[in-house]
């Protein structure tokens, strides 16, 4: 186990480069399973979450490789990485996407043209879904593909009971066989899965991910309705229109899919993870400093930035840049309600809980999407802020300073809300059970470290 030690008291300062989203990453890098040619899927970012994402495609039987982007953006493999198909290579494989001596963003090609060991079973075992939800992402794409699928059920995690019955009702009105039993989920579609009418009963991402990828290949056309609305759709779609995929409206709450006989392999990049850049800008603000963030999309943070406009921040975007200047203020306490896209993101809740805690004034967070996820509350209250819970409601008086004390990571957003809420506090704070906030930040401290943030990883 790992723990952050971190000195706060230091606005942050400078730029740094945001790494590709992994709410994008993973449903792609499951759409590698629907073509008949490698899918190359470049601005990878180095996280727990793609590494078991590698772990379940090869598992699968699909061949996997991973390289490096040069500064032409073009993707070196080494030999190394060669699918030898052994355990070794596969660790080969880890280590590159682990290492922390590069941070040239990665690529990875996925090759399902051939699944290999399929006598076993297309299964996504328990071991490796509950430590990842997303694992998930591979039902539709192997059903629709292949025609069968055993993925075990996510179960719940810290933030709430995460149920999939939308995504097995939507594969049901498609023809898919599902049978639960043992705590897996076992789908049969012999004949192909044919185009439905979904509506979905409450907006979801990654329900709507499956379905794409599903429909992507179904027989006929799909409409998805109250479709989630997310920028990670809209990347997944463009990545799928490239391999062939026939789909409109995506982006909207209304997708039409029109399935074709077969998919083919293409080159991906992935979009820049708004959510990263949205925690960085947080805990500039929180800090009271003036960064600079680089290949970032603004359009796909445009919420979160009037909001951090509201909490007193200069915010300007030029192209692909983003900057935030607090010109040496304290920030504003703002209210925050969550909504699905285009609405107040709910991974950004924690990050402006953390902001709202040195902030001038009262604010109230009301959490709309998950059924907990205020977790990372009582840790900052150790850190002396002044925060409340009444069922989904938060309300947050702002104190003038945060005092430093050791303090536990819950989940992957509340992670990174200790950290915004470390580097704002004087003093010193040990954060622990770190390893939640490797699962979706690169590097996190090294881009601290950049900012001028004082923070060391140590073992705990
Ligand atoms: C995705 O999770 C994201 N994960 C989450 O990010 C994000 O918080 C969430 O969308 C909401 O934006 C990935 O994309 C990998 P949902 P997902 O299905 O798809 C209920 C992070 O920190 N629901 O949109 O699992 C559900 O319980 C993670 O990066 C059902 O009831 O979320 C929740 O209340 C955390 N039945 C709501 O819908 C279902 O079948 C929205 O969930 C599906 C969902």
């Amino acid at each position: 186990m790992e723990k952050f030690l971190i000195r706060g008291g230091v606005p942050l300062q400078g730029s740094v480069r945001v790494s590709g989203a992994k709410n994008s990453v993973l449903p792609i890098l499951a759409a590698g399973l629907l073509g008949d040619s490698p899918l190359m899927v470049q601005n990878v970012p180095r996280l727990v979450d793609v590494v078991t994402m590698i772990k379940l495609i090869d598992k699968l039987g699909a061949k996997v490789r991973v390289g490096v982007e040069n500064e032409d953006c073009q993707c070196q493999f080494d030999d190394a990485s060669d699918p030898l198909r052994n355990e070794q290579s596969l660790e080969k494989l880890i280590d590159l996407v682990c290492s922390t001596q590069e941070n040239a963003p990665l690529c990875l090609s996925i090759d399902a043209s051939v699944l290999h060991n399929r006598d076993e079973g297309l299964v996504a075992p328990y071991e490796l879904v509950k430590t990842m939800r997303a694992s998930i992402l591979v039902l539709g794409p192997l059903l629709a593909r292949f025609g069968e699928a055993k993925v075990s059920l996510p179960g719940g995690c810290a933030i709430g009971s995460r149920p999939v019955d939308l995504h097995i009702k939507a594969l049901k009105q498609m023809g898919a066989e599902i049978q639960i039993a043992d705590g897996y989920i076992n789908a049969k579609a012999p004949n192909g899965l044919k185009g439905a009418r979904i509506c979905f009963d409450q907006v979801t991402v990654t329900g709507t991910e499956n379905i794409l990828m599903a429909a992507a290949l179904a027989e006929g056309e799909t409409v998805l309705e109250n479709a989630a609305r997310e920028p990670e759709i809209v990347d997944l779609a463009n990545c799928l229109r490239a391999m062939g995929a026939e789909i409109e409206g995506d982006g909207t709450a209304l997708i039409r899919v029109k399935g074709v006989k077969s998919l083919k392999g293409t080159q991906h990049r992935v979009i820049a993870d708004r959510i990263e850049a949205g925690t960085f800008l947080c805990a500039a603000a929180a800090t009271r400093g003036s960064v600079i963030l680089e290949q970032v999309d603004p359009a796909a943070l445009d919420v979160v930035l009037l909001k951090l406009e509201d909490a007193g921040a200069i915010i300007s975007t030029q192209g692909n840049q983003i900057s935030l200047d607090m010109q040496g203020n304290r920030p504003k306490a703002v209210d925050i309600l969550t909504a699905p896209h285009p609405g107040f993101p709910t991974d950004m809740q924690a990050q402006f809980m953390a902001m709202n805690s040195v902030a001038e004034g009262t604010a109230t967070i009301v959490e709309k999407i998950f059924e907990n996820r205020f977790m990372h509350a009582t840790e900052l209250n150790r850190l002396g802020a002044q925060i409340k819970i009444n069922g989904s409601t938060a309300t947050v008086k702002g104190v003038e300073t945060l005092t430093g004390a050791p303090i536990m990571a819950t989940d992957l957003r509340a992670s990174a809300s200790l950290v915004i809420g470390a580097l704002a506090a004087e003093g010193q704070t040990e954060i622990h059970r770190i390893y939640h906030i490797d699962r979706g930040y690169e590097h996190i401290e090294s881009k601290v470290r950049l900012l001028g943030g004082r923070i060391e990883r140590l073992k705990a």
